[in-house]
């Protein structure tokens, strides 16, 4: 595989025009074709929040959106850090050269993408300066997050169609306590909770959204610079129905904001 010249660090794999491929930490290429992708993409205006280098703008872009905005915090001083990873996590964040931005931008010039990308939080979100979005793409953040309900409810104010949510699910809760809405406590120094699956449902509904589809559970896979000792246990394999297999846990959910 070959690489860009430039010597950051990247989060996602993006297969690039010149043959190249950035070394992602993940890799969420296999994720995309298992999502279930709305009509209204085609010719939509789409959002992407938390957007990292962008894998998921560039895909909606690749499959037919019209227009993609993404959204995500340039300062890592803003992020939702817990009270004792305050200082280490965004210094940690410079160190690894994993700042939200160049990646995008690199990534949008090779691509030649018209991606638009916003430092904006997602409490930020906005109907009259982001205008509406008929698909959101929402990946792998609300874990991260302080309050993942207020952001699910931002969300919904800037969304007019279908949210596609794809967020990791905590093994050990889907295995044993597989119905009953849980989320188990800052599993990960920069993560706040992790739901099971009910949990998740929950918390959607909590923001106003009604589910219309729940995908089957897969390993995302590592990318090239992921780690060589994943430090998610062999219950993620099991989760998965994929015994043996190493990966982190997630699932899919579509849904619509529902009414008022
Ligand atoms: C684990 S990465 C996921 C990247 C991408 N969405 C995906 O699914 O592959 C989490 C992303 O959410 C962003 N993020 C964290 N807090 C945010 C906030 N309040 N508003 C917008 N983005 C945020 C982070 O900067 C990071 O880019």
């Amino acid at each position: 595989m070959s690489v860009p010249s430039s010597s950051r660090s990247w989060y996602h794999t993006i297969d690039l025009p010149d043959g190249s491929t950035t070394p992602g930490w993940i890799d969420t290429r296999p994720v995309a074709r298992l999502v279930p992708w709305p009509s209204s993409l085609r010719g939509g205006r789409c959002l992407d929040v938390g957007a990292f280098d962008g894998f998921w703008s560039f895909e909606m872009e690749r499959r037919g959106a019209a227009e993609v905005v993404a959204i995500d915090v340039d300062d890592p001083e803003e992020l939702d850090f817990a009270i004792d990873y305050k200082a280490a996590g965004p210094e940690h964040i410079r160190e690894i050269r994993a700042e939200r931005g160049p990646g995008f931008a690199e990534a949008k010039a090779a691509l030649g993408s018209s991606a638009v990308r916003r430092n904006r939080s997602v409490y930020d979100l906005d109907p009259i300066e982001d205008g509406r979005f008929d698909v959101v793409v929402c990946g792998a953040i609300l874990l991260h997050l302080r309050d993942p309900v207020l952001a699910l409810e931002r969300i919904r104010e800037v969304c007019d169609g279908t949210l596609v949510l794809v967020e990791l699910v905590d093994p050990i809760l889907e295995l044993f306590a597989p119905r009953y809405p849980s989320a188990a406590v800052r599993p990960y120094a920069d993560q706040w909770w992790v739901t099971n699956s009910p949990g998740m449902e929950k918390m959607l509904s909590m923001g106003g959204w009604d589910v219309v589809q729940r995908c089957p559970r897969f390993l995302f896979p590592y990318g090239p610079s992921g780690p060589s000792r994943p430090d998610q246990s062999w219950l993620t394999g099991i989760a998965a129905r994929r015994p043996g297999r190493r990966g982190i846990l997630g699932r899919i959910w579509l849904a619509r904001p529902r009414p008022k």
